[in-house]
């Protein structure tokens, strides 16, 4: 198959080139087109998308084009898709990356992230982007003399070295450009799928049949997980154990089994079985690895839909032993915040008993200081330590995140499957977890041995299982 790549810079057709090597590519030299595309969308998608758009348009062809920059948030983002031109025409690379460090004197925020949007446009109208993100730190002078733009200024944490100082194999490891075109690969190879409408972008992954993204399309902004140097995961599925069973160990009809925390479904590869316009189903039969954890045959489908401004999804366990099966299931996932946390309230639709004494309420004052019920209460986040804690006996089907008194999320579960609902926050971090249960976490249950434990779910040979939340989002 051909691919036009809707780029003049020969360093981007090389990388490509590079990724596509089942593909004939082309860039628009090769094709002879001499064309520049204006750069006057909203976000780094539409920008994108319109390069690559006009050139198939014109061609008839399978046609990608790319888009990134880099967004500061202190300054709202700023640079953000005008990062090229950052400070006016008359600059150069220095020019620029020295105008962001003045423009950030003073403050303390420095945290930012690069971001690389690839657009995908097939000869049928149909339009894919990918995302990369990099995330990092401004630092306060620029260090190293590699890469271009501005790799100097930024300062990698896992590394403790800027983008400035990498080599380019070091930084092709790990860079936002990198991660799109990870994503690419995964696209290709059916390891990938996006949901699209009007409001959302939705990213899926084979791997733990996970969400990769969920993308506000008016801004661009990312709506789940923005803050992967956290926490790894956006909303990965908990099965067939609900948190850490201790030591990791369980017995089953006498025999000692290891399993993972939240299990293993999160960390194993998922095919992805169907797809229409606005849902996609991805489903995971038992391996080897699963076997020695947990030895049943199984299948556990996750169904996501986009309708309207929610995102729905839909866990579906079968038993394909023949003999009687036990799980737990739960969603874990995220939605992006700011640390200004004590801007935030959670809101259920009824009154709800504040939890006093589950797991995790390593605050104990501000629990304590709760009234025993109520329908509103302040979040508890952190920023120096993890906090977790759980909703039992729930009246609400509905939970709500405010900011500032207007609603950011509401996360809708079925509250008779529900026995517990999860709320957790790493320190400092950009994300919060809403988390519905079928099930109670490991650590809150009476006995370790998972066979005897409370609120486990069970299924005869061929008996399914379903459970479903959905997330609405006040754009
Ligand atoms: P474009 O994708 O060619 O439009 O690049 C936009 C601008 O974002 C570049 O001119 C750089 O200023 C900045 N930028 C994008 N990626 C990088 C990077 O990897 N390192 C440093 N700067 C970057």
């Amino acid at each position: 198959m051909e691919i036009i790549i809707a780029t003049n810079n020969q360093g981007k057709v090389r990388e490509f080139k590079n990724r596509l090597k089942d593909y004939e590519v082309f860039s628009l030299k090769d094709k002879n087109i001499d064309i520049e595309v204006e750069e006057d969308g909203k976000t780094f998608e539409e920008n994108a998308i319109k390069k690559a758009r006009t050139i198939s348009d014109m061609t008839g062809a399978l046609v990608m084009a790319d888009d990134s920059g880099l967004e500061v948030f202190a300054l709202d983002n700023a640079p953000g898709i005008y990062s090229a031109r950052y400070g006016g025409e008359g600059l150069d690379d220095k020019g620029r990356y020295e105008k962001l460090l003045k423009d950030l004197e003073g403050k303390t925020d420095r945290d930012a992230r690069f971001v690389s949007v690839i657009a995908l446009c097939f000869p049928d109208g149909r339009n894919v982007t990918l995302r990369g993100e990099c995330y990092g730190e401004i630092t306060t002078a620029p260090d190293g003399d590699g890469g271009f733009g501005y790799d100097p200024i930024f300062y990698y944490p896992p590394l403790k070295k800027t983008f400035g100082t990498l080599t380019l194999e070091e930084k092709n490891e790990i860079s936002h450009r990198a991660r799109a075109l990870d994503k690419m690969e995964l696209f290709f190879k059916d390891e990938m799928s996006c949901l699209e409408n009007e409001y959302l972008r939705l990213e899926i992954g084979s791997k733990g049949g996970e969400i990769l993204h969920l993308i506000n399309k008016s801004n661009g902004e990312n709506l789940m997980n923005t803050d992967l140097k956290s926490w790894d995961y956006v909303a990965p599925v908990c099965f067939p154990v609900l948190g850490e069973v201790p030591d990791d160990t369980y017995y089953y009809q006498n025999k000692k089994y290891l399993i993972d925390l939240h299990g293993f479904a999160h960390l194993q590869k998922f095919s992805l079985v169907s797809a229409s316009e606005n849902s996609v189903t991805y489903r995971l039969n038992e391996t080897e690895y699963s076997y020695k954890s947990w030895p049943f045959r199984f299948s556990l489908e996750i169904t996501y839909t986009l309708t309207g401004k929610k995102v729905e999804t839909l866990y579906k366990v079968t038993n394909n032993d023949d003999k009687q099966m036990f799980f737990n299931i739960g969603g874990h996932d995220t939605y992006a915040i700011t640390t200004d946390y004590e801007n935030y309230s959670l809101e259920y639709e009824k009154e709800e008993e504040i939890p006093k004494n589950c797991i995790y309420t390593n605050n104990r004052q501000f629990f304590e200081a709760l009234p025993e019920k109520a329908k509103t209460f302040p979040v508890m986040m952190s920023k120096d330590r993890a906090i977790a804690f759980f909703t039992k006996d729930l009246k609400s089907s509905w939970v709500q995140l405010n900011y500032k008194d207007k609603p950011v999320v509401r996360v809708y579960f079925e509250r008779e499957k529900t026995d517990s609902l999860g709320f957790w926050n790493e320190p400092n971090s950009k994300f919060y977890c809403i988390e519905p249960w079928a099930g109670i976490h490991e650590e809150c249950q009476t006995t370790n041995i998972t066979e005897e434990k409370t609120n486990l779910r069970y299924l005869e040979p061929n008996e399914e299982y379903t459970y479903y939340h959905s997330a609405e989002y006040f754009l």
